[in-house]
């Protein structure tokens, strides 16, 4: 990437991303965009009312720091419902701008210069940029697809989960290293770490004393009865985890961005600090609709699981018909697919002929890796859209790489 001037040297490299470029191209063509992670429709209707009740009802000024009392509560009785995590509302919860700050908040906060964080690679794009502007440096740990896929042995569908090797983890340990970063479930791979994966992970941060941030933005997106697991709860992990969330997936408002950091009092009280200067508060009437969704009955929680889940079957269907190999997802709401099996090897170059080849928007995978290599052949697509959308979508892919 070309050097900006004036951009700072701990921010070189950030400058634009294939995502302005692919949207302008989904623009320009009238292609179905699969590409960018966010839903096509609004969410529930309690939750929009209670934003519009609050406009109204004057809620409009800088709300309290940390966040509106009752969203505190709301999260703290969200945590302890699903996860069974007890919380200080008023000392153990943060309200931030999106899962986005949380995470950039806690990196400027826990970071010191020269400092190492650990990091599953691929990542979702903020965090390379959290942790440069945090002084500190990205170390990652690789991903490994399924081997079926990777050589193409026949099925083209594949529910093997995206796995590490455990002494490339044991090896990134070192004295440098602060704190790492755990997504779980995993954008873009869809992976949802189990509990020995997360129990290897605390293991290593107890002997190294390391700190742990993990984001779980897709809690509420884990398929196949799978149970979302908490890095948090493993031994040794509650006094030393920050975990971070937010309303935009769960309640499909990704705009609002309304997220949390929830952990033990020292460490939010110093991702509070951070919190403060970078958008002091935000959000004010949508904290309280947040609060509201949080509060919504577990049937909610159910039939959006099932809905997506629904989507992504539909969705794998349609790719591996149109002669993708599909990682079915275990979570969240993007579907990875590797492009080998259809002649081409380098997802970039795929994505930016796909509009206009098959009016089909997707995402290269291998911007999210460290060296794009990792990732070249692999690419992204968003199920969580209407199912008219997805059919309309699928077959334009069939009907292209199919002739
Ligand atoms: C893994 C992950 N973390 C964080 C975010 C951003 O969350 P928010 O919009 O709450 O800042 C996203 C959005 O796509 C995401 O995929």
């Amino acid at each position: 990437m070309a050097r900006l001037p004036h951009l700072s040297s701990r921010l070189q490299g950030f400058g634009t991303t294939i995502f302005a470029e692919m949207s302008a191209l989904a623009v320009q063509t009238g292609a179905l965009n699969l590409g960018q992670g966010f839903p096509d429709s609004d969410g529930p209707v309690e939750v929009s009312e209670a934003a519009v009740e609050a406009i109204r009802g004057g809620q409009n000024q800088y709300p309290p720091g940390p966040g509106i009392a009752s969203l505190r509560e709301a999260v703290a009785e969200h945590q302890q419902r699903f996860w069974g995590m007890t919380l200080d509302p008023e000392t153990e919860v943060l309200i931030t701008a999106g899962a986005t700050e949380a995470l950039a908040a806690a990196l400027l906060a826990l970071c010191e210069t020269g400092d190492e964080v650990i990091a599953f690679d691929p990542t979702y794009d903020s965090y390379a940029a959290g942790v440069a502007m945090a002084g500190a440096r990205l170390r990652g740990v690789l991903l490994r697809p399924p081997a079926a896929t990777a050589s193409d042995a026949g099925s083209r569908i594949t529910s093997e989960p995206f796995s590490f090797d455990p002494d490339e983890l044991r090896r990134a340990f070192n004295p440098k290293t602060r704190l790492i970063l755990v997504n779980t479930p995993h954008n873009p791979t869809g992976k949802v770490f189990t509990e020995a994966e997360l129990d290897l992970i605390a293991e290593l941060c107890v002997e190294h004393d390391v700190l742990a941030v993990t984001d779980e933005v897709y809690e509420h997106l884990v398929f196949d009865g799978r149970r979302h697991r908490l890095l948090a709860q493993r031994p040794g992990m509650a006094e030393r985890t920050i975990t971070v969330s937010s309303g935009g997936k769960t309640f499909s408002f990704t705009g609002w961005k309304v997220g949390w950091a929830v952990g033990p009092a020292p460490l939010v009280a110093a991702v509070r600090t951070a919190k403060q200067f970078l958008t002091y508060v935000n959000g004010a009437p949508f904290q309280p609709a947040i609060a509201a969704g949080l509060r919504l009955g577990d049937d909610y929680f159910e039939r959006f699981r099932a809905d997506l889940e629904a989507k992504r079957d539909l969705l794998t269907r349609q790719l591996a018909k149109a002669g993708f190999a599909v990682m079915v997802p275990e979570g969240t709401y993007f579907i990875t697919t590797d492009i080998r099996p259809l002649g081409f090897d380098d997802g970039i170059e795929f994505c930016l002929q796909l509009p206009e080849r098959a009016g089909v928007v997707a995402v290269p995978s291998a911007v999210f890796y460290q060296d794009q290599r990792d990732g070249l052949p692999l690419v992204r697509f968003c199920f969580a859209k209407a199912d008219d959308f997805l059919l309309d979508a699928g077959q334009r892919l069939i009907d292209a790489l199919t002739r």
